[in-house]
């Protein structure tokens, strides 16, 4: 499964990325405002940092204006990945989008016919947000699980991109599922690594290497 990390944070990117396990990065308008640096700018700074796809989004809701706004993001960097909202307008955007060859993350999703839509409409990645179905009362793993055994019956390309991830349990059974990609908020990905019994075992190696008095370097 591909990490991608849910953020407009700079910092957090280079670090992240630094680590050798990131695979891309998704913002969107809210992560923007919340990075408080110029839209164009930071994405910008972002492809640059990571290989793979950079998601920037469109804010315009009419298709026409759409299509120019994912234009000018596309053109930002190869690795732009242009996300529009699941709505009508949205999926005839992407439909344009992909048939230029532009990578198209389908965002919004929130039920598998919405899903169906945009693998239909050529995404490259589709995005279901399963911490807010999750918040409304809502099982949003059962809607990956769906989504995951319609896009497998009709062998469509788009790739199922885990989103609104609040936690490791999320990572984890995304993974069950067989999902292509999490986006993880920084903080997330930081506690996939953690255990308390690793932390107790090396504590343990640790304490016992040194009652030998050896080193190795
Ligand atoms: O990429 C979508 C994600 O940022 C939404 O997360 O926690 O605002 O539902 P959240």
């Amino acid at each position: 499964m591909k990490f991608f990390v849910d953020t407009a944070d700079v910092n957090d990117i280079r670090e992240l990325n630094d680590t050798g396990l990131l695979d891309g990065v998704t913002t969107n308008p809210s992560l923007i405002k919340k990075s408080g640096r110029d839209f164009l700018e930071v994405v910008e700074e972002i492809a640059g940092i990571v290989d793979g796809p950079v998601s920037a989004e469109t804010v315009a809701l009419d298709h026409v204006t759409m299509l120019k706004e994912g234009r000018k993001l596309a053109a930002i960097a190869d690795n732009i990945a242009v996300k529009v909202p699941l709505t009508i307008d949205g999926l005839k955007t992407c439909k344009a989008l992909a048939s230029d060859g532009v990578m198209v993350n389908v965002t919004l999703c929130f039920s598998a016919n919405q899903a169906l839509l945009a693998a239909k409409a050529g995404a490259a990645f589709i995005s279901p947000f399963v911490g807010r179905h999750d918040d409304v009362g809502f099982d949003g793993m059962a809607l990956i699980e769906d989504i995951r055994t319609i896009y497998d019956n009709y062998a469509f390309d788009t790739e199922i991109l885990v989103a609104s991830v609040r936690h490791p349990v999320h990572v984890l059974e995304a993974a069950l599922i067989g999902a292509d990609v999490a986006t993880i908020p920084a903080d997330v990905i930081r506690k996939l690594a953690n255990h308390p019994l690793t932390d107790k075992g090396l504590e343990g190696f640790l304490k016992d290497w040194a009652a030998t008095g050896q080193k190795i370097l």
